[in-house]
């Protein structure tokens, strides 16, 4: 089929990229000239696992293509993907500058049956918007579906080939046939493709997301209770969670949820609330728990040096808001960061793959370590903030070498607390 995906972010990218592996003529369409140019010459411009296989492989094949010229990008896709960024505006509610922007164009210049697919995550209501935005100007058919993608960064590529489910909101049954063959291939093992009315598609992305941080907030402040009553988060989470009801994901405490999706998510959900006259309270809490939950080590670490940390040195171990993406967005670590020099605290930072990210914002406010044991060398204490893997299983006695205090605050519980105290670290953790 030939398919035009208009904006080459992380989403736009995957899928355009996910699409041409299955065989379909795909055309990219962006207006950053720099990045067309580098894809052009075979660049990947995000990291992401295995991405740079199947795009290399499918730019060689000639099914993946790059332009800046939308003209051209609408000329060529049947189906087009709208890609797009939606922000977070200065209420918290998601901006659609982009996606109508888009949509005047794509009014204004289709000349054949086409199906305009939104894939970016937008507030309940924008299909209809996205639908009267192109009709002011369209001469041909063409409908809207709603089709949001459930990608986690780092496992993008995966989740896109073999997803748990598809959602498309169509009320159209050429547009949902055009979308039913197009994503087959993608769901041989039997897994739904979940057709819906457009505006609870919409929704069910939000919900998606709102509930996952839930999950993990509410399980954040079990932890936090498990340290005043002196329980084991770990084995509560194991208790609850081998009930199938309550399932084993998303129950790992730590020091709260960022990255691109979830903070912003359950922003946009709780304004679209407001602004429906409904109030979320519980997403409320959610937003609240969180920001302490960010910075939760601080006091622990303050008070662990006597309430002063004026010209110590702590390591910092991961970077990223999670592990397998260079992603800082909303990260936890910033936060812990902020903190931490604000009280006159040296850091010295290793991540394997976010560092020029964080170079970019706090340029020499840090000192930028090449490797996990050079960021320990004579610093007072380690701080874990993202549970790379690399971090799992380090060396102890080398860490406890480097170190000029055998201690360890882990935002992200790593280690067995039994293990840390054979090894005589004093280890402090979330919940434990
Ligand atoms: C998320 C959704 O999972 C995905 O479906 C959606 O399309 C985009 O948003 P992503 O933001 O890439 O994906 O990351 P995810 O793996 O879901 O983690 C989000 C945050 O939750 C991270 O900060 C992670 O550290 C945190 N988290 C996750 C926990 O603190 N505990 C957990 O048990 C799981």
């Amino acid at each position: 089929m030939k398919i035009t995906v208009v904006g080459t972010g992380y989403v736009g990218l995957v899928t355009g990229t996910c699409l041409a592996e299955t065989g379909n003529e795909v055309v990219c369409v962006d207006i950053d000239k720099e990045k067309i140019a580098k894809m052009r010459n075979g660049v990947v411009p995000i990291y992401e696992p295995h991405l740079d296989v199947l795009f290399d492989r499918n730019i060689k094949a000639g099914r993946l293509t790059f332009t800046t010229s939308l003209d051209e990008g609408l000329e060529h896709g049947e189906i087009i993907f709208l890609a797009l960024p939606t922000p977070e505006d200065e209420d918290g509610s998601a901006d659609l500058r982009y996606v109508l922007g888009v949509s005047e164009d794509i009014g204004k210049k289709i000349k054949s049956y086409k199906v305009i697919v939104d894939k970016s995550t937008v507030p309940v209501g924008t299909a209809d918007k996205v639908q009267a935005t192109i009709s002011k100007h369209a001469g041909c058919e063409f409908n809207v579906v709603s089709n949001p993608e459930f990608l986690r960064e780092g496992f993008a590529v995966d989740d896109f080939l073999k997803p748990e489910r598809i959602v498309v909101g169509s009320s159209s049954d050429r547009a949902t046939a055009l979308m039913q063959k197009l994503y087959k291939p993608f769901v041989r093992s039997g897994n739904p493709i979940i057709i819906m009315d457009e505006k609870s598609a919409e929704l069910t992305k939000y919900a998606a997301n709102a509930f996952l941080a839930t999950k993990i907030t509410f399980m954040n402040e079990i932890a936090n209770y498990c340290e005043k009553v002196g329980a084991d988060v770990d084995k509560v989470r194991v208790g609850m969670g081998t009930d199938s009801r309550i399932g084993k994901r998303f129950l790992f405490p730590g020091i709260g949820y960022g990255g691109s999706c979830f903070p912003k998510d359950v922003k946009a959900l709780q304004k679209a609330g407001s602004d429906a006259n409904y109030d979320f309270k519980i997403l409320d809490s959610v937003i609240e728990v969180n920001e302490t939950q960010k910075t939760i080590l601080l006091p622990k670490i303050e008070s662990h040096f006597n309430g002063d940390l004026n010209g110590k040195t702590i390591a910092i171990w991961g970077l990223a808001f999670k592990p397998e993406t260079d992603d800082i967005r909303e990260a936890p670590s910033l936060y812990m960061m902020k903190g931490l020099l604000e009280r006159g605290a040296t850091l010295q930072v290793f991540d394997p793959e976010a560092m020029p990210n964080i170079k970019k914002r706090f340029e020499d406010t840090l000192s930028y370590a090449s490797g996990m044991y050079e960021a320990l060398e004579n610093a007072d204490a380690l701080l874990i903030c993202t549970e790379w893997s690399i971090f799992r299983t380090p060396d102890f006695a080398k860490v406890s070498k480097l170190l000029t205090n055998k201690v360890i605050f882990d935002g992200r519980n790593l280690y067995d607390t039994n293990d840390m105290k054979a090894e005589d670290f004093t280890y402090i953790s979330i919940g434990r």
